[in-house]
């Protein structure tokens, strides 16, 4: 479990005059001109600048725009980025905010920036909270002086995340999902989303829909069935006159794809109906507003109001802090963050029982070439802990899963993850830690690290 550890003593102002002129970046004028006000009132000096002039401590508000979040975590980045080693870089941050396109997973960034450049100071101080810009400034200020860490203000205090020993929780409340549920599944055709929906479906009956990209094609008659794709790839490559197959290595390597995503989301399909559950597959691309609301209504008008949602669509765009671009963070956010802003804003959510999220321990730990990634799930892990606040009788989980022996893992990163010396998660295990943890966990154990610690930075 990931739990917020409260900070004891740091509810007073620190003594600013020691932490020398602060610098305080423009990008969000206002905010920028409360904080200065508020480290002024408070006896420190404070300079407003488009980017940081020297080093010392200097806080960053481009986590605050009101932009799209791929574009302003990319700002974000961009900004993190400037600073030499001598400064003290704090990106400001909402981890809570009625509209949740105004979140945002920055200290996933930061975790992830610190990994790939040992030796950098640069933190996410996040607040969550409803007050105004000054009264925020004023909890900011009295953080300045925490030790190096990411933290999050609350009006309550101050708090830092910390994964607790036990790695999950042993299921403590009875079961609380009614047969009747309609379940949302993103992403859960394929990939361990799937081994999950289908543990959940063995669990609670009900019904299932599933969406995802691919397309559901038939498996030519003449072939084979095989699971692989390497070994697809040759038998297509052997059969190229066969009128099905197309000419080319990259054709065949797309159909050879195409014919593996359909196989599996069928295999889906019918183990979810073997235990007793409704299940159907609809195709849709969830990081495409419009045509996700029309799917969603559609489906809402079939089955009635979805009861159960679990968000498990992601992707990857890997590549190093200092080369990502903006494209690599529409790609990631799409799914992850657009997809499942919109499904929240057409769907009734007094009626949902449960959400499950599917985050990732990049999230709390950062990781090597994975800043977009990181961010994009460090943005569901507050989504979660807000939507769990929002919504009293629902029971709202993020699973930050470490790497699984499946899905999105292939064999190089299992091998990479192993020399690690990180464990994989095994299909079955990790479907029933979900299972047992989004029905059975108690209300308020929202964040879940599911695997090994890694990097400590
Ligand atoms: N596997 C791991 O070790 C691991 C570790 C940490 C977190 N996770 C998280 O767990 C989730 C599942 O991962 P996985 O390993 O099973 O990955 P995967 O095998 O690549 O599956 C990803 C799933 O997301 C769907 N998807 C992606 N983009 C979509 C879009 N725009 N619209 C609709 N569906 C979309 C895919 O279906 P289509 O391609 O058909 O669209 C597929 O079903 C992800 O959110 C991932 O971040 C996985």
């Amino acid at each position: 479990m990931l739990q917020s550890v409260r900070i004891a003593g740091y509810d007073r102002i620190p003594d600013l005059e020691r932490l020398g002129p602060i610098q305080i970046t423009n990008a969000e004028p206002e905010f920028a001109k409360a904080v200065r006000d508020a480290i002024e009132a408070h006896g420190g000096a404070a300079s407003i600048v488009s980017a940081p002039q020297r080093s010392g401590l200097c806080l960053f508000t481009e986590g605050l725009l009101e932009n799209p979040p791929a574009e302003r975590h990319y700002q974000a980045l961009q900004a993190a980025l400037l600073p030499d080693r001598n400064t003290h870089a704090i990106m400001l941050e909402r981890a809570s905010n009625d509209a949740i396109d105004q979140i945002s997973g920055l200290s996933g960034l930061c975790r992830s920036i610190r990994i790939e450049r040992p030796g950098t100071h640069i933190y996410a101080l996040s607040f969550r909270s409803s007050q105004t810009n000054v009264e925020i400034a004023s909890l900011i200020v009295s953080a300045l002086s925490l030790p190096s860490d990411d933290y999050t203000l609350t009006e309550a205090g101050v708090y830092r995340d910390s994964p607790a020993d036990e790695d999950v929780f042993p299921p403590l409340a009875p079961l609380r999902a009614p047969a009747s549920t309609v379940w949302l599944v993103t992403g859960g055709g394929r990939g361990v989303t799937a081994d999950c929906t289908i543990e959940l479906a063995k669990r609670t009956g009900g019904s299932f829909i599933l969406l995802g990209r691919s397309e559901i094609v038939a498996w030519p008659s003449w072939l084979e069935p095989q699971s692989e794709l390497k070994a697809l790839r040759g038998t297509l490559a052997r059969n190229k006159n066969h009128p099905d197959v197309p000419n080319t290595p990259a054709e065949i390597d797309r159909f050879a794809r195409k014919l593996l995503a359909s196989s599996e989301i069928s295999s889906t399909l019918k183990a979810i109906e073997a235990t007793g559950s409704n299940a159907k597959y609809v195709q849709a691309d969830i990081g495409d507003k419009e045509s996700l609301r029309s799917v969603l209504a559609k489906q809402v008008s079939i089955s009635g109001a979805i009861t159960g949602l679990v968000h498990g669509a992601g992707v990857l765009s890997d590549g190093l802090a200092d080369r990502l671009d903006l494209k690599s963070f529409e790609t990631v956010f799409a799914p992850k963050v657009i997809g499942l802003q919109t499904i929240l804003s057409c769907l009734d959510l007094q009626a949902l029982h449960h959400v499950g999220l599917f985050s990732s321990a990049s999230a709390v730990f950062g990781n090597e070439g994975q800043a977009n990634y990181a961010a994009a799930n460090a943005w569901l892990n507050n989504v979660a802990v807000q939507l769990a606040a929002e919504l009293p009788n629902t029971q709202v989980k993020s699973f930050c899963w470490g790497p699984w022996h499946g899905g999105m893992v292939d064999d190089a990163l299992a091998r990479m993850f192993t020399e690690r010396g990180i464990g994989l998660i095994s299909r079955q295990e990790g479907a029933r830690i979900f299972a047992d943890q989004l029905l059975h966990s108690v209300h308020d154990q929202v964040r879940f690290v599911i695997g090994d610690e890694w990097g400590s930075a």
